[in-house]
């Protein structure tokens, strides 16, 4: 279940890198909404632009990268004018994280309890003994056994899915309102990646929680998101209600995309459709469609007229002069 309130609004957000003399437009003119308690999906090929899209969010950019965004809101308050301090702080009480590798943030000399007491104490101060007994119910809700004795552990103890586990305990601790997701069941193997999704979609039933998740897994965003922004070359060039996408997809991108689904119905020797060509560099002169190369239906135009997000059908977006020709086009607001 959605509720109606959008608690995340971005709104034309663009990042650029300077990479040997020229710049990447490494995201592109992103806009989306996130409501309460609704999972949205972000795919799209390696080097797409789903991980950089999420950091800009958060002002987590490389140093030299610049970032450009017309606003960002979240519940209301504009964040992209905030400081790096505010910024901190929201990361814990609104917008938390959680990534592939959790040893990127699980550091490896302090224990599971401190770790977890640590994140809690410097938002919400008072006695340790409080941060443990949270740390502890944060243990258990992420359903890690015999949570107690576990705070004592360092993370190099833990398999690979407690692991994810201690992540989300952590990045939960402050219950926020909003998860950014970014491949957090792709290094685990499928049973203890089930087990990690079940508790995203568990918890955001449970404290309504908001999630953005990165994949470049479509079947996985079909079984747990609403909504799907599917991205190439820094763009969304298509997103809206993901059965409906997935069933029905417009741009011949996210076709190929969903060729690439493995089905068990095809069996062992079911034919996969890689797509062909690779995602390029986006730099230099961008004007067209950037897929072009790629796409099995590109006319001339693709290559002179950069294509606008047009609405598809009811809450239904799509970048692609070929598929949305001969319908009024509404901008993507
Ligand atoms: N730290 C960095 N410095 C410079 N360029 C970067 C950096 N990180 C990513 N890029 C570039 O930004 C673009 C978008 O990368 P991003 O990491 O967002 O892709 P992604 O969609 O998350 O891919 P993946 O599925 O591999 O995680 C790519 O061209 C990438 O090479
Ligand atoms: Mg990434």
């Amino acid at each position: 279940m959605t509720g109606q309130e959008t608690v995340l609004s971005v709104r034309d957000l663009s990042v650029r890198l300077p990479r040997d003399g020229t710049d990447i437009q490494a995201v592109r003119n992103v806009s989306f909404d996130l409501r309460q308690g609704e999972m949205l999906g972000i795919a799209g090929e390696s080097g797409s632009g789903k991980s950089m899209t999420l950091m800009a969010i958060l002002g987590l950019l490389p140093r030299r990268a610049h970032r450009e965004a017309e606003s960002i809101h979240f519940a209301g308050q504009r964040i992209d004018t905030l400081g790096p301090a505010a910024m901190r702080s929201l990361m814990a009480t609104g917008i938390a994280t959680i990534f592939q590798d959790p040893m990127t943030c699980l550091n490896p000399v302090m224990t599971v309890g401190s770790l977890l007491e640590e994140v809690y104490l410097t938002h919400f101060g008072g006695a340790r003994r409080v941060a443990r007994d949270r740390a502890v119910d944060m243990l258990e809700r992420v359903g890690i056994p015999e949570a107690r004795k576990r705070l004592n552990q360092y993370p190099h103890e833990l398999s690979g899915g407690l692991r994810q586990r201690v992540m989300i305990a952590m990045a939960l601790i402050c219950e926020p309102k909003v998860l950014f997701a970014d491949e957090p069941t792709t290094a685990l193997d499928v049973t203890v990646q089930k087990g990690i999704l079940d508790l995203i979609l568990e918890l955001r039933r449970d404290i309504g929680l908001a999630v953005v998740f990165v994949s470049h897994d479509l079947g996985v965003i079909y079984n747990a998101c609403d909504r799907v922004a599917v991205m190439y070359g820094g763009e969304i060039v298509e997103t809206g209600p993901v059965g409906e996408i997935l069933s029905a997809p417009t741009h011949p991108y996210t076709a190929a995309l969903i060729r690439c689904i493995p089905r068990i119905e095809s069996g062992p020797r079911g034919r996969l459709s890689p797509i062909p060509g690779q995602v390029k560099v986006m730099s230099g002169d961008l004007q067209g469609c950037q897929f072009r190369e790629r796409c099995p239906i590109a006319i001339d135009s693709c290559a002179t007229q950069t294509p606008p997000l047009v609405k598809a059908g009811p809450d239904r977006w799509v970048r692609c002069p070929v598929r949305t020709d001969g319908t009024v086009p509404e901008l993507h607001p």
